[in-house]
């Protein structure tokens, strides 16, 4: 943008010579990805359909991001894994595709390690190769019935993620009989000096090990048919790590399981579980068992984010110790409506990357997410909004809602029956991020947001649990044309959706019913484009 302008500005005062002088059109240069509904700082491919994050993995200066990728069309197809690289996870270099499918089937989701100790042999311990882990899904199996059509292969690269070569052993980890059998995440277990992969097998976890990558040793189940957690749907993407318990010198390790559908608010959603891991076993926390048993529906769960839009989501492979962070993207849609959202040239976009943090707290360890701090690198001029008192509905000045970061602070009085975020445009569409006291929720009110009825399950209301001490809440939202991601609390809870306005976002408000709210405190910032 400021390129855009710049150069404009220079023509206009005649320092830049044309050749051709009149008649004299503005030159953009920085036109990119202006299509209606296109994301400005998220990530999203180039063109046609995407899906789960893959292969993340941090290597020599560079964050690597892999994707479910269909080159062929805006609808899901033949997977291949799509490749960018970031040096901040913010600003992405869209690469040629990483992998394609071959005879043993498509491309489905996984991980990707760098092979330091070169256990493989794939490579050098000088120059160690980078191993991607994912699951080949043979169609011709998958339509006829059978049930051995998803096993685990692996292809390395010897040039930072730019050319791979299939394993010529692949699978190396072939189907034991198991309908869904996919999405392997690898990590190397340094306390028993071996691999791990977890990998989800229909309705529970399956835990692997391997002292080199290409030979595979099944150690234990988790989950399991209403066991565990919520078992509305398959479960799928898993992720296994440590996480330090914040303010203590304690660790435990957090278990991500996608499930589709059972999400909270309908369709696709990660659940997570904490507890211990002895490199060959994940046992529950005992502070957790109550707030997992599955219940008569099997749907007793904790949610990294109670949005529809956030699925799919792992961590970030080889991030240096000195950094420490756990660093996580999901795929900001649902398989409710993914493959009709009203978007042509690209289906899609990726939430941005967050920090997952564990902490304790009077009902056992949960796990919050903050935005990671390159995300400032976006932010143009700070707005602080005045203090407001007490309003019933109060307009936020200065700021550009359809692309914008925004913190805001709010306390209200007994009674107020909701506090809210309204966003709004001239064609009449709004969206609304808010909080019901009475009701200890938060909620985002999509209903009315423009576009709604490309699929029956859009349009909505989705709610989540949140307890607030002393009336007040603190809210952190990301605001990026067609999605919202709201933090509240400090990343206590986390709500993620997507929404297609008619128009761009023109007007935001804080409004409040049956009582009335205040702002304390309120930022602002307009945020660039990553590309
Ligand atoms: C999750 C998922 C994975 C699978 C991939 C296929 O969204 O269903 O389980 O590997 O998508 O594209």
């Amino acid at each position: 943008m400021l390129n855009k302008i710049f150069l404009s500005t220079l023509l206009a005062v005649g320092l830049v010579s044309c050749s051709t002088p009149e008649p004299r059109t503005e030159v953009v240069i920085d036109q990119k990805y202006q299509e209606p509904h296109r994301p400005q700082y998220h990530f999203t491919p180039d063109s046609m359909w995407m899906n789960d994050p893959n292969g993340m993995v941090y290597y020599d200066g560079e964050y690597h991001l892999f994707y479910q990728f269909y080159p062929d069309s805006n609808v899901w197809g033949p997977m291949h894994w799509g490749h960018a690289v970031s040096e901040d996870m913010v600003h992405w270099e869209h690469l040629p595709i990483g992998l394609y499918p071959d005879s043993l089937g498509y491309i489905f989701s996984g991980s990707a390690v760098i092979d330091h100790q070169n256990t493989s042999g794939l490579g050098t311990e000088a120059d160690p190769p980078m191993i991607a882990i994912f699951t080949h899904h043979e169609p011709v199996g998958a339509a006829s019935g059978t049930h051995t059509f998803q096993y685990q292969s692996i292809a390395y690269s010897l040039d930072k993620g730019r050319s791979w070569t299939k394993y010529e052993g692949n699978p190396v980890l072939p189907n034991p009989g198991i309908h869904d059998f996919r999405d392997p995440k690898v990590f190397w277990y340094d306390e028993g000096q071996q691999w791990v992969m977890i990998l989800a097998a229909a309705d529970r976890i399956r835990l692997y090990t391997s002292p080199n990558l290409l030979d595979w040793t099944f150690t234990s189940e988790f989950g399991g048919e209403k066991g565990l957690g919520g078992h509305g749907g398959v479960w799928e993407c898993p992720d296994l790590f440590e996480l330090p318990v914040e303010g203590s010198d304690e660790s435990r390790w957090v278990m991500l399981v996608s499930i589709n559908p059972g999400g909270p608010n309908g369709g696709s959603a990660t659940q997570y579980f904490v507890g211990d891991f002895d490199g060959e076993r994940f046992t529950l926390d005992p502070s957790i068992v109550d707030d997992v048993m599955a219940d008569e529906e099997g749907e007793r769960a904790l949610w990294i984010d109670f949005g529809t839009d956030n699925y799919a989501g792992v961590t970030w492979s080889n991030i240096p110790a000195e950094d420490g962070r756990r660093l996580f993207i999901g795929w900001m849609s649902n398989w409710q409506y993914a493959t009709v959202v009203p978007t042509e040239r690209w289906r899609s976009a990726m939430t941005v990357p967050r920090s997952l943090h564990l902490v304790s707290t009077g009902s056992g360890y949960r796990v919050e997410s903050q935005p990671v701090e390159e995300l400032h690198d976006l932010r143009g001029e700070k707005v602080s909004f005045e203090a407001s008192g007490a309003f019933v509905a109060y307009e936020l000045e200065g700021i550009d809602p359809g692309q914008v970061e925004l913190e805001l602070a709010l306390t209200w009085s007994e009674g107020t029956e909701t506090v809210a975020l309204k966003l709004s445009n001239e064609a009449g569409d709004s969206l609304v991020i808010g909080y019901h006291p009475n009701e200890g929720e938060l909620f985002i009110d999509r209903r009315g947001a423009g576009l709604i009825d490309f699929n029956e399950h859009f349009a909505g209301i989705h709610t989540a649990p949140l307890q607030v001490e002393e009336n007040e809440l603190e809210l952190h939202l990301f605001l990026d044309v067609s999605s919202v991601e709201v933090f509240a609390n400090g990343g206590e809870r986390v709500m993620t959706d997507i929404f297609f306005p008619r128009e761009r976002m023109s007007k935001a408000e804080l409004f409040s019913q049956g009582g009335g709210a205040e702002l304390i405190e309120g930022f602002g910032w307009q945020m660039g484009q990553i590309w």
